[in-house]
């Protein structure tokens, strides 16, 4: 495990209403974590601030990368909308997916912003709808699929430029409890089993309880974590008895 984002003393107002009101953050590869807490606590704004989609008012983010930290306050505009598009994945409650599009052309569609050959691109959208178990819907339009399906294809997009780190923001939201489930296990499996770092915002506390950590959120702040993180290596700490 490593550290890949490291948030300090993040606060966000806006007008007159404090969203956030200094919030400390790690999250490292491989790891889960729910955000929780009731509606206008703070959840999507911390989100939103971690991600780089909204400046915060203070506090910092830094994001450590293969090639060297960054700073996402310091940085520029163009250098966020980078980030975004190739450290960072965003799976919402209704997906956002384009209805007119194909399911293979909405998976494609990161990859071809990325500059990615189309050929290309469409074997890798493949390769991830495949490994979601919905690889045989990629010609249809993504309007026809359930809700179920949809969240996969949003979770296939969401991976599809490998990012590090994947936004998810009550992505089970207008799902039944057992697609939900269903979602969830494709959502871990494309993320933390492949050393990436989920973060999501959740009011379900069983889609919670899939998550190594849950964050509670109150007014703005983080009043309870439960669910340490794992020791640094496996087989690096005895066990406590
Ligand atoms: N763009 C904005 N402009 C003005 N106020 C905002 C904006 N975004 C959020 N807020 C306010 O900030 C507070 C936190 O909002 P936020 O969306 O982060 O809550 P939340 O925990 O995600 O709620 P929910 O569970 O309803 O999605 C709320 O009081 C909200 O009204
Ligand atoms: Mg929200």
């Amino acid at each position: 495990m490593r550290t890949l984002i490291e948030a300090r003393g993040l606060t966000k107002t806006f007008g007159a209403t404090p969203a956030l009101r200094g919030v400390d953050l790690d999250v490292s590869t491989g790891e889960s974590v729910a955000v929780m807490g009731p509606s206008g606590s703070g959840k999507t704004t911390l989100l939103h601030v971690l991600a780089g989609i909204t400046r915060p008012d203070a506090g910092t983010v830094r994001l450590h990368r293969g090639a060297g930290v960054v700073d996402l306050g310091a940085a520029g505009e163009k250098r966020r909308s980078e980030l975004r598009r190739t450290s960072f994945g965003f799976v919402f409650q209704q997906g956002l997916l384009v209805p007119e599009l194909t399911v293979l052309e909405n998976v494609a569609l990161p990859l071809l912003l990325n500059g990615v050959a189309r050929t290309d691109a469409a074997a890798e959208a493949l390769r991830l709808l495949a490994s979601l178990g919905i690889g045989e819907t990629g010609e249809r339009r993504v309007g026809e699929l359930s809700g179920g399906q949809q969240q996969r294809v949003a979770i296939a997009r969401a991976q599809a430029v490998r990012p590090a780190v994947v936004f998810a923001d009550e992505p089970t939201g207008a799902l039944d409890s057992v697609t939900s489930g269903e979602v969830m296990t494709a959502l871990l499996a494309s993320t933390v089993n492949s050393g990436r770092a989920l973060i999501v915002v959740t009011h379900d506390e069983a889609v919670a309880a899939r998550c190594g950590r849950v964050l509670r959120m109150r007014d703005g702040m983080v009043v309870a974590e439960s669910g340490a993180p794992a020791p640094a290596a496996a087989g690096e700490q005895e066990p406590v008895r």
